[in-house]
């Protein structure tokens, strides 16, 4: 399908402006939904997409769901230890195979109870001997490209899949050091916003709001005057920024990690799918599965460093995410009602270290939109 000019002409813009010169992008990137349509089909189904945590899949057995670009997709760990993307759709007549998590080495459709094994096979099909165009050993669940990355898992439902270590080999030099793949997540949630999914995504990758929208949360921790920008990579963007001296000296942290990392923050994105927030002691994460142009689903966790964190500490460290995303949500919500008024003109984007992750951002939409 080709991009309707009106977009396009914007996307190509995009590429011609600089840090200096960056504009937001109009409202009808957020509210269109044939535009939204087009994204997922460029984006989202052809692209690494970040849909949990490793440690879901830790042991033979278990299993959760998501939703790429409207495929539902079953994640399994199978006896054979290896961890699958499969279709979660029954080969039978369409049924969504799962939709909880848990721990079975036997998924049983509920319409006919056609039943599979986290390989995808189809072991049983009651009742459907006499075919002679079928046979259950025959039938298995497609299957997508499945890769893990510091400990995140991310799915390729597109036939072409690039080589997602490649693509984050410069994100990975940023980050090893924190090693997000040892860390654990102590906390998770999953929520729906009614915004749009690049809304939610732009916003937890700029400090320009950390002060301002955040004075009584986040400015008191991360304040905006010490956000600094990151030179972006192919699919990643991101930003760092300090904390602020009035924090205790003693952070915990990998050993890994020199004293000037130990005291950043590290916001980073990797598109088009999942925003990392990371400290030495803990990571912040946000999977993004889009909806419509109006509606995002978020798979939110914590991920904490190292053993015997207090359970008062955890629950300091929730509270302060939950209050600052309440504080994001609130916003969002008048940002994409603003984003969908008749009137709504493009606004200059501040200095790169502020909101230049928003013009990188852009620019990476218009690599893989265009
Ligand atoms: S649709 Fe799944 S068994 Fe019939
Ligand atoms: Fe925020």
């Amino acid at each position: 399908m080709p991009i309707p000019e009106q977009f396009a002409e914007v996307l190509r813009g995009v590429e011609n402006q600089t840090y200096q010169t960056a504009w937001s992008l109009p409202g009808r990137f957020y509210v269109d939904e044939e535009w939204f349509n087009i994204e997922n089909q460029r984006l989202f189904s052809q692209q690494w997409v970040c849909v949990g945590r490793v440690e879901e899949l830790e042991n033979p057995g278990d299993f959760f769901t998501c939703d790429i670009a409207g495929q539902p997709v079953l994640l399994t760990h199978g006896k054979d230890g290896k961890r699958r993307a499969l279709s979660n759709i029954c080969l039978h007549r369409g049924t969504i195979l799962v939709e909880e998590s848990g721990s079975s080495d036997r998924f049983t459709c509920p319409y006919h109870r056609w039943s599979y094994d986290a390989a995808g096979q189809l072991l049983t099909a009651p009742r459907m001997t006499g075919r002679k165009d079928f046979t259950s050993e025959e039938c298995r669940l497609p299957e997508y490209f499945i890769e893990d990355w510091m400990g995140f898992i991310f799915v390729c439902i597109g036939s072409n899949p690039q080589d997602l270590n490649k693509q984050l080999q410069k994100a990975t030099e940023l980050i090893q050091p924190y090693h997000l793949e040892e860390m654990k997540t102590l906390y998770r949630a999953d929520e729906c916003w009614e915004v749009n999914w690049k809304c939610l995504l732009e916003n937890f990758m700029e400090g320009y709001h950390l002060s301002p929208l955040h004075r009584t949360t986040l400015h008191k921790v991360n304040p905006t005057r010490l956000c600094k920008h990151i030179e972006p990579g192919d699919i990643h963007f991101g930003y760092t920024v300090g904390f602020t001296s009035r924090l205790p000296e003693e952070r915990v942290g990998h050993s890994d990690l020199t004293e000037e990392q130990m005291d950043t923050c590290v916001m980073v994105a990797i598109a088009p799918g999942l925003a990392v927030g990371i400290g030495s002691d803990y990571c912040s994460f946000l999977c993004l599965q889009p909806v419509s142009a109006g509606r995002v689903k978020v798979k939110i966790g914590l991920l904490f460093h190292g053993d015997n964190w207090p359970e008062e500490v955890v629950a300091e460290a929730v509270s302060l995410f939950n209050d600052t995303m309440a504080e994001d949500k609130a916003v969002l919500l008048r940002v994409q009602k603003g984003l969908a008024a008749p009137s709504h003109a493009s606004g200059p984007l501040a200095k790169k270290d502020f909101e230049g992750t928003i013009f990188d951002f852009f620019r990476y939409l218009s690599r893989s939109l265009l």
